[in-house]
């Protein structure tokens, strides 16, 4: 018989702690589950919920977690640096929850016909260190980002904002339309990318909805008029999307496509003219526009307006940047929003990551079972009494 160990699966079990431990049953092997969201479970989940409801949901679960910053245990990702692109990894726990997700950005993928953005992540148990979850992240990625977008925009951009210039039409660009419309409220996007067959994609994708979308023949046209300007264009190369000329008083600026060292998309004057914010300094000082600029240019980071401690925009013609870059921070409120949406739905799998061991200290019986003394079954089980209290606090 077997008893269900991790946090969602422990309340299947039919034995109480106590039992357990006093030995009232026989002491069963500790079976270790870890809930999979495949791209597929998470398609079916923003399905069922409604893309609004999704961007929205995760946009409070951001919100929620940037307003208790202190809590968490942060740092910058770590990045592999290759000819083409970058493979990233970021961590970021506080006392309950540890996530990590591994992203990749190569904009030349498409040679191959792969997506520029890949990603997976995990969220785990900081008492044991068991693998509660692990998903995929591409798709949750840009949902991700679209909602941060929008929690950044609500509270820097001008109240009323309803049109939008939108530059680089890929994959990221219909959840930012999306995300502005249903959160921000924008009504009319134009957009602008230089393969036009990006643009006539995202057009089609957003055929079904409200929002006013023209194509432009230029990032000059796309922009003019525009109380708000997303970039998320990906090149690897400091591009210069945006210059100062361009730029209207009272706009606010969402640079999502500048995320690495020498993959930019703004004129520093654009920086220079602006009040900047981001999601962790000491990680968009080496990744963001704000790479351009010396260290002593002032940011602020976004959780202190978010909490209400600064001011966001203090008039109607200050210029506003958001300088996102993506911060593990945004992953952990996506993996928990799946996580607990998933449960919600009934929706996912169940993996056998971890392996089940009579002994913990006998791993070698995974491969050489024989030699294994039957008798070890019923010994040395400590490690499920952490696996329980961190169950039943979960
Ligand atoms: N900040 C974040 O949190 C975050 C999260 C995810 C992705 N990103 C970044 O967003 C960017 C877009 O990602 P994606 O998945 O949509 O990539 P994608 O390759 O699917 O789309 C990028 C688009 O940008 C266009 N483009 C390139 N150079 C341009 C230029 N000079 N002017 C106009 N358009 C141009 C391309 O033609 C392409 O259609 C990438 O750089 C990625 O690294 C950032």
């Amino acid at each position: 018989m077997t008893i269900y160990i991790t946090a969602h699966l422990c309340e299947t079990a039919s034995y109480t702690t106590r039992d357990y431990f006093e030995g009232a049953i026989m002491k069963p092997t500790p079976h270790i589950q870890t809930q999979f969201l495949s791209a597929h479970d998470v398609a079916a989940i923003v399905a069922r919920t409604g893309i609004a409801d999704t961007l929205n949901g995760m946009a409070d679960y951001i919100r929620q977690d940037f307003m208790r910053w202190g809590d968490f245990e942060k740092c910058a990702r770590v990045a592999n640096h290759s000819k083409d692109g970058v493979i990233e990894l970021m961590p970021v726990s506080d006392a309950k929850t540890y996530a990590f997700k591994y992203v990749n950005g190569h904009p030349s993928n498409h040679r191959f016909n792969l997506p520029t953005v890949m990603a997976f992540g995990a969220l785990a148990d900081v008492d044991t260190g068991i693998p509660e979850l692990l998903s995929e992240l591409t798709l949750t990625t840009a949902l991700r980002t679209a909602a941060m977008s929008a929690v950044a925009t609500i509270a820097l951009a001008r109240p009323g904002s309803r049109r939008m210039a939108l530059i680089g039409n890929g994959a990221q660009s219909e959840f930012q339309a999306l995300a502005f419309h249903h959160l921000v409220g924008i009504e009319e996007i134009r957009l602008f990318d230089t393969d036009r067959k990006a643009t006539d994609k995202l057009m089609r994708n957003l055929a079904h909805t409200n929002l006013r979308v023209f194509a432009c023949d230029s990032v000059a046209q796309a922009v003019r008029g525009a109380d708000i300007v997303t970039t998320v264009t990906a090149d690897k190369t400091n591009a210069t999307i945006l210059t100062p000329e361009l730029i209207e008083p009272g706009m606010h600026i969402n640079g999502v496509g500048g995320d690495c060292p020498g993959k930019t998309e703004l004129h520093p004057d654009v920086l220079r003219g602006a009040s900047v914010f981001v999601e962790y300094e000491p990680q968009t000082r080496i990744e963001g526009d704000l790479q351009h600029l010396p260290a002593d240019f002032a940011v602020t980071e976004l959780w202190r307006v978010l909490g209400g401690q600064v001011q966001g925009r203090s008039n109607d013609t200050e210029v506003t940047l958001f300088d996102s870059v993506g911060f593990a921070l945004e992953d952990f409120s996506a993996l928990r929003y799946m996580r607990d949406t998933a449960k919600r739905l009934g929706v996912g799998q169940s993996l056998a990551l971890i392996p089940e061991l009579a002994n913990p200290k006998d791993l070698f019986s995974l491969i050489h079972p024989d030699a294994t003394a039957a008798t070890d079954k019923l010994v040395n089980l400590d490690p499920i009494r952490y696996l329980f209290t961190s169950a039943q606090t979960a």
